[in-house]
């Protein structure tokens, strides 16, 4: 696991310099959710094949940006889903961006995901690792530095509602007023990374991506967003649950890219979003 780790700090330190010198031009070829790929997006994904391709505890990776899972080594213990560039189309308004990783035995499903992490790429370099406890790493020069254990507070005073609100569906809007008119403040910068790393650094709070009208099934990938989050959450003591209010490790991905709704927070959020959900 700790080569793993590794691979995925050197990831994080070349996709920081990439993003510092590239440009932003769109590639000629789209993603299987579709969207028009940035140059970057697939640049970063080659940086982290490369390095996943060094470790040869790995039997295979699954990112988002390609269409099915790569085999690396057939007698490699762990998978690895992950999204290289995450909010990618910020980076030409120069707001925070990400990567996250799922790190996963026997079989890409939520029970069997044994670690994750994620580095938010902003006005620092940041990397979280939620593996026996939730770490907090910062880059100074060329190494990740060890900064503190993470945990979230029982209840928090920032809430980041995702999606498009002519779309959210009654019961939905109903909670985020209720929230809101808690005296949460809006923090929301559409980029999942920053957004549920402020929370967890803030301890506590509520981000969500709810069903919408146009968007019945949630906008954000079960393999390469929800899952690795969802363990960050639980791991440093909040919850991450879908619009069932199901544990969302529980979830069962049919196809690589399927997606859900969904939901991170501390405890009190979410004890809210069940009055609401259900
Ligand atoms: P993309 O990688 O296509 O830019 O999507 C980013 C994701 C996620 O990071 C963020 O939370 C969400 O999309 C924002 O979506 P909305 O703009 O619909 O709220």
């Amino acid at each position: 696991m700790e080569k793993i780790f590794q691979a995925i700090e050197r990831s994080g330190i070349e996709i920081a310099k990439l993003i510092d010198r590239d440009s932003f031009e769109y590639s000629d070829s789209a993603n299987t959710s579709g969207d028009n790929q940035l140059k970057l997006d697939v640049e970063s994904d080659k940086v982290i094949e490369k390095n996943f391709r060094e470790v040869t505890s790995i039997r295979a990776i699954s990112s988002e940006e390609k269409d099915r899972e790569v085999e690396i080594n057939r007698d490699g213990k762990y998978l690895i889903s992950y999204d290289p560039l995450d909010g990618s189309s910020l980076v030409d308004v120069n707001l925070s961006v990400g990567s996250i990783f799922g790190i996963y035995e026997n079989s890409f499903r939520g029970s069997n995901l044994v670690a994750s992490a994620y580095i938010v790429y902003g006005p620092r370099v940041e990397m979280v690792v939620a593996y026996d406890e939730v770490k907090l790493y910062r880059l100074a020069g060329e190494k990740f530095h060890f900064v503190k254990t993470l945990s979230l507070n029982e209840k928090g005073k920032i809430q980041a509602p995702g999606g498009t609100q002519k779309n959210w569906l009654p019961h939905h809007k109903k909670m985020v007023d209720d929230i809101f008119q808690q005296g949460y403040r809006l923090r929301y910068s559409g980029g999942m990374v920053p957004d549920l790393h402020q929370i967890l650094l803030k301890g506590g709070g509520l981000f969500s991506y709810p069903a919408t009208t146009d968007k019945p099934k949630g906008k954000l990938r079960i393999l390469f967003e929800v899952l690795p989050f969802a363990l960050v959450f639980e791991k440093a003591g909040g919850y991450g649950v879908d619009d069932k209010s199901q544990r969302l490790l529980n979830i069962e991905p049919q196809h690589l890219h399927d997606t859900s709704p969904c939901f991170f927070g501390s405890k009190y959020e979410i004890s809210l979003l069940k009055k609401y959900y259900g």
